[in-house]
């Protein structure tokens, strides 16, 4: 059902993880792939030749950087002249203590944050609109969070505040283009099994905890929310844009 012939997409933070899911999806559907790593560039080449062999590139790009986004959406659409699918999926999820550590250290946190996980998607997601309107249509998929509905861990007000602002942007791109032809969803994954997940059990979330509030039993696979993914940005569902679809195991059911 899903055709994908001709389109080229661009898929942030895919070296690893939820990123690299999508982009195994997207290239065995037939997608030209762009793949974007912030530094691990032999791991984001192995997922490419995996993917889309001879259809996909790779370019890097830091996204905390002030022009990391402007470089890349440049660097990925001279590629092959056009994108039509952009997945904002690069996201960080680092702590920013509210009861302890020093203020510094706290406005860094939350400036990090919304930088790699909203400002960097809202640039890309300008230059897609921009790109996208004049072409007659193209589809953003946003990769936020259950933390943007359910909030998150205390001294992860960072992260869920990024990830409501990501959903804000997916409704508002959503309202203001659907009549271009523009569509525009989010996915809000719980957790799910990547080196995010095993890093924040390692230092503060109680995995055993997580379990217990999940009625599927288990943490998502990368799988279910990758196919989520290309479902949204194979273009079948038009009516359905400014959505956001949640994949967690029934653990926030909204
Ligand atoms: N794993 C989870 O439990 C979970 C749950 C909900 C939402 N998410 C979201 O899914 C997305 C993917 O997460 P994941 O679990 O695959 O995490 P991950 O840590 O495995 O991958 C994160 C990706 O973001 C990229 N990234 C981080 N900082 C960057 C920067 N400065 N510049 C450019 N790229 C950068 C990394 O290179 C990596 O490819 C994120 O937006 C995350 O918030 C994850």
């Amino acid at each position: 059902m899903m055709d994908f012939a001709g389109k080229v997409a661009l898929v942030t933070g895919a070296s690893r993880g939820i990123g690299a899911g999508i982009a195994r999806v997207l290239g065995r559907a037939g997608v030209q792939v762009a793949l974007h790593c912030a530094s691990r560039r032999p791991e984001a080449e192995r997922v490419a030749a995996e993917a889309a062999p001879k259809r996909s590139a790779v370019f890097q790009a830091d996204l905390m950087a002030e022009d990391g986004a402007a470089a890349l959406w440049r660097a990925a659409l001279a590629w092959r002249g056009h994108i039509d699918i952009l997945i904002n999926n690069a996201g960080i999820y680092e702590p920013a203590p509210v009861l302890e550590g020093d203020d510094d250290a706290w406005r860094t946190a939350w400036r990090r944050a919304l930088q790699v996980n909203l400002v960097a998607a809202a640039e890309l997601s300008r230059h897609a609109v921009r790109h996208f309107v004049p072409r007659g249509g193209g589809i953003i998929v946003n990769v936020a969070s259950r933390a943007a509905f359910r909030g998150d861990a205390m001294d992860y007000a960072n992260y869920a505040a990024s990830k409501g602002g990501m959903i804000a942007l997916t409704r508002t791109h959503a309202r203001a283009h659907a009549g271009q032809g523009v569509l525009v969803y989010a996915v809000a994954p719980g957790f799910v099994r990547t080196e995010m997940a095993e890093h924040s059990f390692r230092h503060g979330i109680d995995e055993a905890a997580v379990q217990a509030e999940i009625p599927m039993g288990d943490i998502a696979p990368v799988g279910d929310v990758a196919n989520v993914v290309a479902f949204l940005a194979s273009g079948l569902a038009p009516h359905a844009t400014g959505t956001t679809v949640d994949v967690n195991g029934a653990s926030y059911v909204r």
